[in-house]
């Protein structure tokens, strides 16, 4: 066995090595050629071995990477390899919205699944993204490593900023013990959504509350819906997401307006983390890898 972290996601692989028994680890060694094409070249022995690479794909010099360490892993002989890509990048170009556009999560997909047995994420954007890869594909979930950050804290609601969201909120709730809220969202633009309190919504004064999404990108929503929450009265509001990309300065403005930013360890940022790698070794535990 050999667990192998690419340079988007280091940190997460180490403490999936770990997971896995303390299995070894190593981070392969990269440079850019003078023409800026990059090199790669993974150290420590897997000929006939297993191979978990861990890689998120957030920026499209992690792809080359990754298409890199695939290639030097079967040529170095791996008997096995499981591709662990925690944030899977592409994934909200998942159909064509307008002719003459490519299925980008597809072709990210097949390319990237070309070298791999198995491939492990977290939280696929939607239900599309499970159709784009032909390898298995298993999915882990980012709420249990969010659920066990909150435990520690005083949580009165979970809050979905939109319906899309609903199963996530209730999955939290449950596993809290907590009731949870949808919020009614209409996007208006990329960068911009409006939303509303529903109907019959419970009342929110003095509320510790969590906002529970998916991935924060722009921070448009949180923004939205924390503002929203707070002049409602809540006291206490959290945004919590499995995929921390917070672009541009998305974290200052979340931070503005919340107490606490959380995000599991997909992508490194600056977020108070929960990790997923215990959820990740358990799926690879189970496929053999152990
Ligand atoms: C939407 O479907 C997602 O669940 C997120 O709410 C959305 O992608 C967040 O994006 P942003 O941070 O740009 O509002």
């Amino acid at each position: 066995m050999l667990v192998i972290g690419g340079s988007s996601s280091t940190s997460l692989a180490e403490l999936i090595s770990r997971e896995l028994g303390n299995a070894p680890f190593t981070i392969p060694f990269k440079k850019r050629f003078p023409g800026g094409e990059m090199y790669v070249r993974v150290g420590g022995k897997f000929e006939g071995e297993r191979v978990v690479l861990v890689q998120s794909t957030k920026r499209d010099e992690d792809l080359i990477e990754l298409f890199l360490l695939e290639d030097a892993i079967r040529e170095g002989g791996a008997k096995s390899l499981a591709l662990v890509i925690p944030y899977f990048g592409y994934s909200r170009q998942d159909r064509v919205f307008f002719p003459g556009e490519p299925i980008s999560a597809r072709a990210m997909a097949h390319r990237l699944e070309i070298d791999a047995d198995l491939v492990v994420t977290v939280d696929l954007h939607s239900a599309l993204n499970r159709t784009v890869f032909t390898k298995p594909l298993h999915e882990a979930s980012g709420i249990p490593a969010i659920a066990r950050l909150l435990r520690r804290r005083n949580v009165d609601l979970l809050v979905s900023p939109d319906k899309g969201g609903v199963e996530r909120a209730q999955r939290m709730a449950t596993l809290l013990g907590k009731p949870w809220l949808a919020l009614q969202k209409t996007r208006i633009d990329s960068e911009h959504v409006e939303i509303v309190v529903p109907d019959g919504a419970p009342d929110l004064q003095g509320k510790h509350v969590v906002i529970v999404d998916d991935v924060i990108s722009t921070g448009g929503t949180v923004v939205e819906a924390a503002t929203l929450l707070r002049k409602q009265g809540a006291r206490e509001i959290v945004a919590a997401c499995t995929h921390g990309l917070f672009l541009k300065d998305a974290f200052e403005r979340i931070k503005a307006v919340t107490n606490d930013i959380l995000a599991t360890d997909t992508l490194e940022s600056a977020a108070e983390t929960g990790s997923v790698a215990p959820d990740i070794a358990s799926i690879l535990k189970r496929e053999g890898f152990s």
